[in-house]
């Protein structure tokens, strides 16, 4: 396994680019096996998730070629319809083929994905709206086995929270089948909107994009898609908020900064300095870091994503900071490893007391989930001192070229064999 090696201290100047949504194309991925014929999706990200679910996609049979940020896939023959547990394991979000190749072959077989160190992630109400659509459902040795003999139909369904991969899969099984499908308290991320976007230029008629309500009329049929995936926010967050804890002036390009309401009015509170233009954000540090109160909430509330990472900002605040977590039940794996470093840290429940320090300290941490890691190299760039990060892989499924970004921003970032 790899780990992260960071000198601290440095502050970051300069610009990068931000990559495409990992959470935008897996489901813009997923959506090409509704259709055969090649599909064309731009921006996609070269990351450990995005790899994983093509190796997915070519065990169904798909064939695809990446062409620098582009890729086309086409599903033309799809000659197995099982996600077996080996690929599932590795990434939940796996369950995304279930909703397209149930709507385009009437069957499909899909390894439940396991919970992962964030929490348990049931698929309940993906299960239970399929099986409104007419789906036969059976669970067994570790496998949802989904059956439908003549074609999904359409349904109301009713999320009780607002499910993102759980809106994504209706969307993908609503688009081909009979009649009409409503989905309430739909998520409302701008994701589910990047493959609302793809659906349509499928040829499918949805309405209430970006609500919490969408209207999907089957259609008989749908032709392949040509789609661009929008810039990923959690990364432009997470970059935003290394430059508050490490200090400097960065400007993010390929960004969209629409995108991330609540973080740039919780970060303009801490003080920082943030321009914004249609696809790019500067911002520069100020010499104090205010605490501020973060609560997480479902779009476009504060994204759970950047709750680790906003927490190693909180450590080096100038007062108290409560940061509660509401969408995940165990989502403070960094806690432990930020208090290694010097942070002072304490969960209540659901929630985290921060009390800034003046300064972490670099040691050796653990990443223990995507964004947990993150936050881990947020606080590494601003300790005083080095900090290794060991099991980095987690790192991998996200963020897209992460140490020569933050080396050409001035960090002193290097990755070895652990
Ligand atoms: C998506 O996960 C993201 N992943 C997550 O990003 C993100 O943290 C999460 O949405 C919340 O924004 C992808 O898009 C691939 P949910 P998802 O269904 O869809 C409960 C990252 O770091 N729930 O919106 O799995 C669930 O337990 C990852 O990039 C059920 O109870 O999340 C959670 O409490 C981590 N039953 C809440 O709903 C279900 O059937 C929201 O989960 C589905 C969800």
């Amino acid at each position: 396994m790899d780990k992260l090696i960071i000198e601290g201290g440095r502050k970051l100047h300069g610009e990068i680019r931000i990559s495409g949504a990992k959470n935008a194309a897996l489901p813009l991925i997923a959506a090409t096996l509704l259709i055969p014929g090649w599909h064309v999706i731009h921006n996609v990200p070269d990351l450990r998730d995005t790899r994983t679910i093509l190796v997915l996609l070519e065990s169904l049979g798909a064939i695809w070629k990446r062409e620098g940020e582009t890729l086309s896939i086409n599903t033309e023959t799809l000659n197995n319809l099982e996600a077996s547990y080996d690929l599932v394991k590795t990434m939940r979000a796996s369950i995304l083929v279930l909703g397209p190749l149930l709507a385009r072959m009437g069957k499909a077989r899909v390894s439940l994905p396991g919970g992962c160190a964030i929490g348990a992630r049931p698929i309940d109400f993906h299960l239970q709206a399929l099986t409104k659509m007419g789906a036969d459902l059976d669970l067994e040795d570790g496998y949802v086995s989904a059956f439908t003999d003549d074609g999904l139909s359409g349904a109301t369904i009713c999320f009780d929270v607002p499910s993102v991969t759980g809106t994504e899969n209706i969307l993908m099984a609503a688009v081909l089948a009979k009649g009409v499908t409503v989905i309430k308290n739909a998520a409302r991320e701008p994701e589910v909107g990047n493959l609302v976007d793809m659906l349509i230029s499928m040829g499918a008629d949805i309405a209430g994009r970006d609500t919490d309500q969408l209207t999907i009329h089957g259609a008989k049929s749908l032709m392949p898609a040509e789609v661009t995936t929008i810039p990923d926010r959690i990364e432009t967050g997470t970059y935003l908020i290394a430059v508050g804890a490490a200090g400097g002036e960065v400007t993010l390009k390929n960004c969209n900064p629409a995108h991330l309401p609540a973080l740039l009015e919780k970060l303009r509170a801490t003080g920082l300095i943030i321009k914004e233009s249609v696809n790019s954000i500067f911002v520069s540090k100020p010499s104090i870091v205010h605490s501020i109160d973060i609560k997480t909430q479902p779009y476009p509330g504060f994204p759970t994503d950047l709750q680790a990472q906003l927490m190693a900002l909180m450590s080096l605040s100038n007062g108290l900071s409560v940061i509660t977590e509401t969408i995940f039940e165990n989502r403070f794996m960094h806690v432990a490893e930020l208090k290694r470093m010097g942070a002072e840290i304490q969960i209540n429940g659901n929630s985290a007391i921060v009390k800034g320090v003046k300064q972490l300290r670099g040691a050796q941490v653990m990443a223990t989930d995507l964004r947990a890691s993150a936050s881990l190299v947020v606080a590494g760039l601003a300790a005083k001192g080095v900090t290794e990060i060991s099991r980095i892989y987690h790192l991998e499924r996200g963020y897209e070229n992460m140490v020569e970004k933050l080396q050409a921003l001035g960090a002193r970032v290097s990755k070895e064999k652990d």
